[in-house]
């Protein structure tokens, strides 16, 4: 028997729908949102309004791109949280609607258990290597920062996380700092390309066990660009591309300190990585540089699978469809919910 799925995904400001074919992804098309960029971060109220005017046109696109027609979907599961709420609450609602006018079942998906199975997603006739269970999931993003040892589809221990900013909220606050627009992460990593990592030194933050911090980094980030531009105005323009290298890089260090820390803890060398930040070109380089001195096995996605997206809403809905894990047209958003 065959399963369609309509994934939905709009929990933050990417507007995502997919369609999958048991198990295999069919189409996944995603629509982001400007507005933001001129503001340094997320608008909740102008992501809720690009949501509900992006929703429909994303679906119908999914729906085409995929050669199926609507009635041939059995299910949709959409990102029922943790996001913002107004975005969550569009494609809530949308899932509901389409629920109710086709008469199918509905999945709620937790948008980090998406992440942790992006490198579950699969295409026809492309012969990917998965993560065998268990396996480390550094899910590195905009509003989480956790490494999660996956024992099956369904069954996660959180080893450790951040205890205030996220990876992903570093860049993009490190970008602001430097004018550079939201989202940060994109452009350091462009400019850091171009740049000396060792041209400056910021200190490892020193966090216990497996957990992250961040927000000293962006305050040690905040001092010196303050501090040396009181002495040369253009600071900042004459040394941008050394900036985001080097501060790109103690993230890095960070990141893979902890990671290899995890690997050391549990004895598990198959390591993946997932969210936003795994997007990042240096950390894709380094962790693959990583687990071949340390005999891991990297499973890193492709980018388009790293930041938020449909496809990876889809593929956890599947299997959740498979375990018979529905729910009914009560269900609500959740702003903050536990993988
Ligand atoms: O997973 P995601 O799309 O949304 C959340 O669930 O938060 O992650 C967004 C975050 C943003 O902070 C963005 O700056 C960061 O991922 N990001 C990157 C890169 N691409 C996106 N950070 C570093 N390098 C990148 N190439
Ligand atoms: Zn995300």
């Amino acid at each position: 028997m065959s399963v369609i799925i309509l994934g939905i995904e709009s929990s933050c400001d990417d507007t995502s729908a997919a369609i999958i074919q048991d198990g295999v992804l069919l189409s996944n098309v995603m629509a982001g949102q400007d507005v933001h960029r001129e503001y340094g971060g997320v608008v909740p109220e102008l992501a809720s309004r690009a949501h509900q005017q992006n929703i429909v046109p994303v679906v119908d696109m999914a729906i085409r791109k995929a050669g199926i027609d609507k009635k041939d979907i059995d299910a949709i599961a959409f990102t029922r949280g943790p996001g913002l709420l107004g975005s969550l609450f569009v494609g809530v609602f949308f899932a509901k609607g389409f629920a109710l006018a086709r008469d199918v079942k509905l999945i709620d998906v937790n948008h980090l258990h998406g992440h942790l199975l992006a490198n579950f997603i699969r295409h026809k006739d492309v012969d990917r290597p998965v993560p065998e269970f268990p396996f480390l999931n550094l899910t590195v993003s905009g509003g989480h920062t956790q490494i999660v040892l996956v024992k099956d589809y369904f069954d996660f221990q959180l080893l450790g996380q951040t205890i205030d900013d996220a990876a992903g909220e570093a860049f993009d606050k490190a970008a602001k700092i430097m004018g550079l627009g939201y989202p940060g992460g994109p452009v350091i990593d462009r400019l850091a390309q171009q740049g000396n990592p060792q041209a400056f030194h910021f200190p490892m933050p020193k966090i216990q066990g497996v957990n992250f911090s961040f927000s000293g980094l962006k305050t040690s980030f905040l001092y010196l660009v303050r501090d040396r531009q009181a002495e040369d105005p253009d600071f900042i323009e004459n040394n941008k591309v050394d900036l985001c290298a080097s501060f790109q890089k103690v993230i890095i260090d960070f990141l893979l300190a902890k990671l290899r820390r995890a690997v050391r803890e549990t004895g598990i060398k198959q390591v993946a990585i997932g969210g936003g930040v795994a997007a990042n070109s240096e950390l894709r380089r380094r962790l693959q540089e990583m687990a071949d001195k340390e005999g891991w096995k990297a499973f890193i996605p492709e980018r388009k699978y790293t930041t938020d997206n449909a496809a990876m809403i889809a593929t956890t809905g599947y299997y959740k469809y498979l375990k018979g894990e529905f729910v009914g047209q009560d269900v609500v958003p959740l702003a903050r919910w536990k993988v």
